[in-house]
């Protein structure tokens, strides 16, 4: 069945509706009257630094823990009143593994197609589908103890896409993993998507949410700082490139911060941390100003920025 969801002026359906969740443990306001919608079909990223409130926040969303103010609207269904038919319409992905690591991969995913009801023959074809996707069809009947870290999120992967759900939640899907597993889930997160599914996602990784998402929500201590299009982040992030240089001889850190696209010049060990407003005016000023003094140019890289030096740009704020 659809629930009631409700429609906004542009005829685009929420499939989920956050108003002032709040979530307080004893002296901690760990989600701080967060509000915010999730479009049909869109993915939405939940970015923000350890102890933002991403996992409380997902795990209010999915029913997990009880929320102690506002309210939470998936696909139409009240969290609290009707946990059970939301439940069946959306997977979890959790932060920390879901599986049971005595059992096998199959048996973790017959056991799931239990709980959600399904017949046999489509628990194993979904099962047999999905871990083929994932890379583990052939590890299918080995115990979860053995899976590496990637595998197991692999695995949980395929576990919360069992029953066919229109909405998907992540909670850090690809944290740790290496690039293997990662491209392997991110391309399924995309198909999923190009087919239809909603999906929301927590990451503290800005480069992940810059690429995947439709649009992100930023939260802060709790509390949502900013929720646009990636766009934003991405000026906020070209903003604040930074560039680390060591050349072969001594030289003043004010000659560098004085050249131009360059903001600022720091020194730590033998290399120069160059903030840069424009990275590619940056590079080329370097390039040019070793070329006339004479030095040698030995490292040059490039670094994405720290969510702290985007939330500065996206805020005009200290970190409290
Ligand atoms: N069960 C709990 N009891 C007490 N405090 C908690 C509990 N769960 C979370 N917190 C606190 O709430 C705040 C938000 O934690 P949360 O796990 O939601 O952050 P997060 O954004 O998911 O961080 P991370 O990136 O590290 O996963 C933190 O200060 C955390 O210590
Ligand atoms: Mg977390």
């Amino acid at each position: 069945m659809t629930g009631d969801t409700r429609t906004d002026c542009s005829g685009v359906r929420n499939v989920i509706e956050v108003e002032d969740l709040t979530k307080v443990f004893g002296t901690i306001t760990a989600v701080d009257h967060v509000s915010f919608e999730v479009r049909e079909g869109e993915i939405f990223g939940f970015l923000g630094p350890n102890g933002a409130g991403k996992t409380t926040t997902a795990r209010m969303l999915t029913g997990v823990i009880p929320m102690d103010g506002g309210s939470v609207r998936i696909l139409g269904h009240d969290i609290r009143r009707e946990p059970v038919r939301a439940k069946q319409r959306f997977g979890v992905v959790p932060e920390t593994s879901n599986a049971y690591v005595d059992l096998t991969a199959w048996q973790n995913l017959m056991l799931m197609g239990d709980l959600y009801g399904l017949d046999r023959a489509r628990a194993q074809g979904r099962s047999h589908d999905l871990l083929e996707t994932l890379g583990l069809y052939e590890r299918r009947d080995q115990k979860v103890q053995g899976y590496s870290k990637g595998m197991r999120q692999r695995l949980i992967l395929a576990m919360a896409l069992l029953h066919e759900p229109e909405l998907l939640f992540l909670d850090e899907p690809t944290s740790g993993l290496d690039v293997q597993s990662t491209q392997m889930i991110l391309s399924l997160l995309r198909a999923l998507n190009a087919d239809g599914t909603t999906i929301f996602l927590t990451t503290h990784n800005m480069e992940e949410a810059n690429r995947l998402c439709d649009r992100v929500g930023i939260i802060r201590s709790g509390k949502i700082v900013a929720i646009d299009a990636p766009e934003k982040l991405k000026t906020a992030i070209d903003r604040v490139h930074r560039i680390e240089v060591s050349f072969d001889r001594e030289i003043g850190g004010d000659l560098l911060s004085g050249l131009a696209g360059i903001t600022g010049a720091a020194r730590t060990g033998d290399k120069w941390q160059i903030t840069a407003e424009n990275q590619d005016t940056a590079i080329r000023s370097l390039v040019s100003f070793s070329r006339q003094e004479g030095i040698a140019i030995l490292t040059l890289n490039t670094l994405a920025p720290s969510l702290d030096e985007v939330f500065l740009r996206l805020t005009g704020e200290e970190r409290s």
